[in-house]
């Protein structure tokens, strides 16, 4: 997907959040500055929690309750996290199957945490502001999921 300006990226945040159950896990990938927080501010505004959704410098894991009934959102930011171990400290397996957990900069990191994940990856395109979208699903839940399960 190429979307071309924050509030495309938001919107599709917020369409893919329609998709989105308790247990799900989503690993976020791309470089500084690529839209990750992005994207979570717009699944956030999808699943009706209450924010705002930032990217703090000190706090790793943020619980975001739901305004209605829905799960809450978990972001997770493992930008400053050193290892394994530092994952295993936030206890994210405890809030795993009741929540929808997004993590950036998870790569390499929480793959333990789930057998079943949705990757997005996100990049920069040279020369203006869109970004490109890519996601894999990992594991049975995702299994009949198209490559964009948006507008798929
Ligand atoms: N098409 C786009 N999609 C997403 N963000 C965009 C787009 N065009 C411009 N932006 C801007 O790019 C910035 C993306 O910042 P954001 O914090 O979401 O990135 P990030 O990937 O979370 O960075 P970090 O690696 O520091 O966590 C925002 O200021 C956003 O407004
Ligand atoms: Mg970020």
């Amino acid at each position: 997907m190429r979307l071309a300006t924050a509030e495309d990226m938001r919107s599709y945040g917020a369409r893919l959040a329609a998709k989105l159950r308790p247990g799900d896990l989503l690993v976020l990938s791309g470089p500084l500055g690529a839209g990750k927080t992005t994207l979570v501010q717009g699944i956030a505004e999808g699943l009706k929690v209450r924010g705002p959704i930032t990217s703090p410098t000190f706090v790793i894991a943020r619980v975001h309750p739901s305004l209605r009934q829905g799960p809450p959102l978990v972001h997770v930011d493992a930008y400053r996290l050193g290892g394994d171990l530092e994952v295993d400290d936030l206890d994210l397996d405890a809030s795993l199957e009741e929540s929808v957990t997004v993590v950036e900069w998870g790569e390499g990191l929480v793959e333990g945490l789930a057998d079943d994940r949705l990757e997005i990856h996100i990049d920069r395109e040279t020369g203006d502001e869109a970004r490109l979208v890519t996601l894999r699903g990992v594991g049975t839940r995702w299994a009949d999921t198209p490559s964009d399960p948006v507008e798929g």
